[in-house]
């Protein structure tokens, strides 16, 4: 598995929170020290949604302290930040050459984007997969772990390498969306409208830097209902969603315990939200502090951006050198 290629990235839009960690994050240190991992931070990206450059830099910084708080080791993967290696917009040049129009238009992502910011509907945002595809092709990844929410753009990365294979000869590997043999993983907000996310709905969703008294706030906040009324029955999805929530942060026996209530049709929705919040407290607070500190020493941060800028480069050259070399 060492040589096996893994790649993956973050947008710097804002506060990551727990669907980046449980969607994604969780399974970048997972991985790392098992395969050959390049994470990073997609600065390019951001761009798309967010076109005021001003923080962008800070917010690199940030998403990367909050990378290396979550427990991802500088030695053991490649960190590094996407506006810093020049042969991936080459890349993404070359592929744009293979996506069709009609296919980009039709991207779950982009019809969502286009409605929400009808005044700046870029090119960036219509080519955002090819981009996407750019980053994981320059290193021949392989697996890619992501949340639930990127699978669409993963089988376009299939798409675009398969194309470039066809007509100008094997060079990439088809790269898929990566959870440890389980399915990938959405957390929605907990209001129940939509998934959490950096910059929306922002009173229902848990950032890694909210403090004890806001995740105890919004847990309680969190949207529930009656209770079933017949045993066993189905549960909604914003109660599956507390559920998982706890499966995830909880001690197993705790989560037994409240979804045996719930089959029984006796669940207190309140005392489930206070465990889950005491938990998810205790969870959330050593990645708040460390982040904090590490976030202090910006010295330390820059270097390991220069570091992880140095490893993914050599690395993207290979790949650049030879896609080129396929038209000649
Ligand atoms: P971004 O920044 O939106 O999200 C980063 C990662 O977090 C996952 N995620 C979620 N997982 C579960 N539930 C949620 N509510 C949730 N919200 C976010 C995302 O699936 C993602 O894994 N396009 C990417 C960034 C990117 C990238 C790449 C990823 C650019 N190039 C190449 C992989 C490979 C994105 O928007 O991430």
């Amino acid at each position: 598995m060492k040589n096996e290629i893994v790649v993956s990235g973050i947008r710097s839009t804002g506060n990551l929170h727990l669907g980046n960690y449980f969607g994604a994050m969780q399974n970048y240190v997972k991985m790392q020290g098992h395969y050959e991992c390049y994470f990073f931070v997609a600065d390019y990206h951001s761009l798309t949604t967010h076109p005021d450059a001003k923080e962008l830099k800070n917010n690199v910084y940030k998403v990367l302290a909050e990378n290396i708080a979550c427990g991802l080791d500088p030695e053991k993967v490649t960190l590094y930040a996407q506006s810093d290696i020049p042969e991936i917009p080459e890349l993404y040049l070359m592929l744009n050459m293979l996506a069709y129009k009609g296919e980009l238009e039709k991207t779950a992502s982009f019809k969502e984007k286009a409605r929400a910011q009808p005044d700046n509907i870029n090119a960036g945002l219509l080519t955002y997969p090819t981009l996407m595809s750019a980053d994981i092709l320059i290193h021949k990844g392989k697996y890619v772990p992501v949340g639930k929410d990127q699978e669409q753009h993963l089988e376009m990365a299939r798409n675009f390498a398969q194309r470039f294979n066809y007509r100008y000869g094997e060079t990439f590997p088809e790269p898929i969306a990566f959870n440890f043999g389980t399915s990938l993983v959405k957390i929605q907000s907990l209001d129940g409208q939509g998934k959490m996310s950096k910059s929306e709905n922002e009173n229902a969703t848990i950032y890694l830097n909210d403090s004890d008294e806001l995740i105890l706030k919004k847990i309680k906040k969190a949207k529930t209902d009656q209770g079933p009324t017949q045993p066993n029955s189905p549960m909604p999805d914003y109660i599956e969603n507390l559920f998982l929530l706890m499966k995830l942060v909880s001690h197993e026996d705790k989560y037994l315990k409240y979804l045996n209530d719930y089959n029984q049709c006796n669940i207190r929705y309140g005392d489930m939200k206070n465990d889950l919040g005491n938990d998810m407290v205790q969870f959330i607070k050593p990645i708040r502090e460390k982040t904090i500190e590490l976030k202090q020493d910006e010295t330390y941060i820059k270097s390991v951006l220069k570091i992880g800028q140095e490893k993914a480069r050599t690395n993207a050259s290979k790949t650049i050198q030879e896609a080129r070399k396929k038209w000649v």
